[in-house]
């Protein structure tokens, strides 16, 4: 087992970063968490003076400019915070011999294949979040020989807000809710995807690898799922399409992403995405 003592989270009140820091600080009582009120990762500097002061012998980035459809208003910024950030920070990993994971996202694919994505697809990102994110591991994949790269989608978790949340909510103002049924992929359970990367680091996996809950659905799927789930299946849900509900980024059509390579590593499938949201479901109001 690879060792490590002192990880680092960078952006640990996020959805994916606040489980992840939850569960390696009982594993690993030295972790750190940062996030945009201790350090902008877009400023080189502060990246390295405040990094070099901790030494973190792993640093996890799931910082991220994750509002895809602000992106595209505020390309500039996306670029610098998905794109420059995580050079930045692999820069700085080379410099103090620690490991870097970047999270990376079903986004950078254009959505036209027919099979589950695998990790040496060709990228081809149809939104300004798509191609700063694929800058970003394109970054990390030329400044570092060792890194990995977790290829994940549809992240839902405890901490809001994600489409949980939304469609909850929406539910119990009374509004009839129109969903996208022309998307698919898979919903991943940020719980799940953060026990995961602890294991992987500690197999020392690297490269780039995916991870979602087993599975996949249409949007529209996922929101009667939810509401079945919570025992509101009476809500009435109508199915849209992406021209309908005209959001200002472009998302693929298809991206499920293939999980041949994380069940080669860890010898099983991710749990359903069902069960994940199961359980999410049983915990939150
Ligand atoms: N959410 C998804 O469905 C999804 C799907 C596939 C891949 N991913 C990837 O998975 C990772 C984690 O996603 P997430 O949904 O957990 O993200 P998130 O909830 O948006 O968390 C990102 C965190 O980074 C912080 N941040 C933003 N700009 C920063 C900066 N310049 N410097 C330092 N911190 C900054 C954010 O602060 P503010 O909240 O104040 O901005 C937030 O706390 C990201 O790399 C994302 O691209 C997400």
């Amino acid at each position: 087992m690879a060792r490590f003592e002192r990880p680092l989270v960078m952006g640990h009140k996020g959805m994916l970063g606040s489980q992840l820091y939850l569960i390696l600080r009982k594993l690993y009582p030295a972790t750190i968490g940062l996030d945009i009120e201790e350090i902008d990762i877009t400023d080189q500097k502060q990246v390295e003076d405040v990094l070099s002061h901790f030494r973190p012998d792993v640093i996890i980035n799931c910082a991220a400019y994750t509002r895809v459809d602000d992106c595209e208003s505020n390309r500039e910024l996306a670029f610098r915070v998905n794109g420059e950030g995580p050079r930045y920070l692999a820069q700085v990993a080379a410099r103090l011999n620690a490991r870097l994971v970047h999270m990376s996202t079903d986004y950078i694919f254009d959505g036209r294949k027919r099979s589950p994505y695998l990790e040496e697809d060709q990228p081809r990102p149809i939104s300004v979040y798509g191609e700063s994110k694929l800058r970003g591991d394109e970054a990390v994949r030329e400044t570092l020989n060792d890194y990995l790269l977790v290829r994940t989608s549809w992240l839902f978790g405890v901490k809001g807000p994600n489409f949980v949340y939304a469609i909850l909510s929406q539910a119990r103002e009374g509004k009839t809710l129109k969903v996208v049924n022309d998307q698919v992929g898979s919903p991943t359970y940020a719980v799940d995807l953060a026990r995961t990367i602890v294991k992987l680091l500690e197999l020392n996996c690297q490269g780039i690898i995916n991870f979602c809950n087993y599975g996949y659905c249409s949007w529209f799927d996922f929101a009667r799922a939810i509401l079945r789930l919570k025992g509101m299946s009476q809500v009435e849900v109508q199915p849209i399409t992406s021209q309908q509900l005209n959001c200002p980024a472009r998302r693929p059509r298809f991206s499920v992403l293939s999980l041949s390579r994380i069940k080669s590593v860890l010898g099983a499938y991710p749990r359903p995405w069902e069960a994940a949201l199961a359980e999410l479901l049983s915990i939150a109001n």
